[in-house]
């Protein structure tokens, strides 16, 4: 905790790597309840980024000392997740409170563990724990639209399915806040380099040894929206269908989901098909509150369009344009790629175009 609550001094001043490799071993059979393992996750996953990458894109190291490499893989295996960040860490269990009585507001949030770049940093880790808060009802109403369908309760299916739609609105409306909490630039040339992992990544091609676990190195995609369990579960509703690279990837990302939240998706995915039923009742309002669901999931993703396409790409390119320039030299083998690896705009957009080939067009 320590090193863990000096992270971006020790980072920006080139110490950490020497703390680390000071650091006793540590045992995780200390560790006694659920919370304490996912702490425990998050301070060594984010010690891990940062010893990684702490003389950037062009000087990773590509051992992790067994001090580190031990406790974060055995509390990994205890976990059900991989030894590197995970959305799960970075945002779900990586916010706190400042007055617990008081809303769930940014101003009112504070994260737990950091990196380099200051309240941008503090911005996209709180904004987008605000856009899982904003799902919740839309998680909520997945189970309900399950139970109703099930039930064939058509009522419940519409009223679950128009809360879905409002959530997903919500969502959208939440992620804007990135612009009024998010620099670009620092987000382009500080922050995204702690975010990206050593699989898919021509800047760690055979990946990272994990010192006394394995001789051999293993590789681990980075941080991506995709490990969050939010989209998948409402595209296992809905019954979007992906293409092939699209889909590899994100079933690929949901063992980097705490597997409880894995459960959940494949569950949503198994229950009888919302489509087959809303095609199969001939229920007209039924049918219009599915393809508004659809057209609410493909604006977000539209919307996440133009987001990447300012916070990576015209960043990369303002990022070229001006040296000398007082930022650091951006990771350039990430110019175009996500940090989990794909590439960031062709990914989102097939995403998008295939919800809404999802929309049902009544015959
Ligand atoms: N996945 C985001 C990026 O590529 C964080 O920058």
């Amino acid at each position: 905790m320590e090193i863990a609550n000096d992270l971006p001094h020790l980072i920006e001043s080139h110490q950490l790597r020497t703390h680390v490799n000071k650091m006793p071993l540590l045992s995780c059979r200390f560790l006694k309840s659920y919370r304490e393992q996912r702490l425990a996750h998050l301070v060594l996953s984010f010690i891990t980024m940062g010893y990684v990458w702490q003389e950037g894109n062009t000087q990773p190291e590509e051992v992790l000392p067994r001090n580190l490499a031990l406790p974060l893989v055995e509390v990994s295996r205890n976990l059900g997740l991989p030894p590197i960040l995970v959305h799960s860490d970075l945002v779900l269990t990586n916010w706190t409170k400042k007055n617990a009585e008081g809303p769930l507001e940014i101003g009112n949030l504070e994260t737990i563990i950091s990196f380099p770049g200051g309240e941008s940093l503090r911005g996209f880790i709180l904004v987008t724990a605000l856009v899982e808060t904003a799902a919740v009802p839309g998680i909520k109403a997945l189970v309900q639209a399950v139970n109703a369908i099930l039930q064939t309760s058509q009522d419940t299916l519409l009223q679950a399915l128009q809360q879905l739609r409002l959530s997903i609105e919500d969502i959208t409306r939440t992620l804007g806040q990135m612009h009024d909490y998010v620099d670009p630039d620092i987000f382009y040339a500080v922050i995204r380099i702690f975010l990206s992992g050593w699989k898919d990544n021509p800047a760690m091609p055979v990946g990272l040894i994990y010192e006394g676990v394995c001789t051999e190195p293993l590789k681990y995609s980075g941080g991506s929206a995709a490990q969050s369990t939010v989209l998948h579960a409402f595209d296992a509703l809905l019954g979007v269908r992906h293409s092939k690279a699209s889909a590899d990837f994100l079933y690929r990302m949901r063992d980097y989901m705490p597997p409880s939240h894995k459960a959940f998706v494949e569950e949503i995915h198994a229950a009888p098909s919302l489509r087959d039923y809303v095609l199969s009742c001939g229920h007209g309002c039924l049918l219009t509150a599915y393809n508004q669901c659809l057209e609410a999931l493909a604006a977000l993703r539209s919307y996440h369009v133009t987001v990447v396409t300012k916070y990576l790409i015209t960043a990369a390119a303002k990022a070229k344009g001006r040296r000398p320039n007082p930022l650091p030299r951006p990771p350039q083998a990430l110019e175009f790629t996500g940090t989990g690896g794909t590439a960031a705009l062709s990914f989102l957009k097939s995403v998008r175009d295939k919800t809404l080939e999802a929309i049902l067009h009544p015959r």
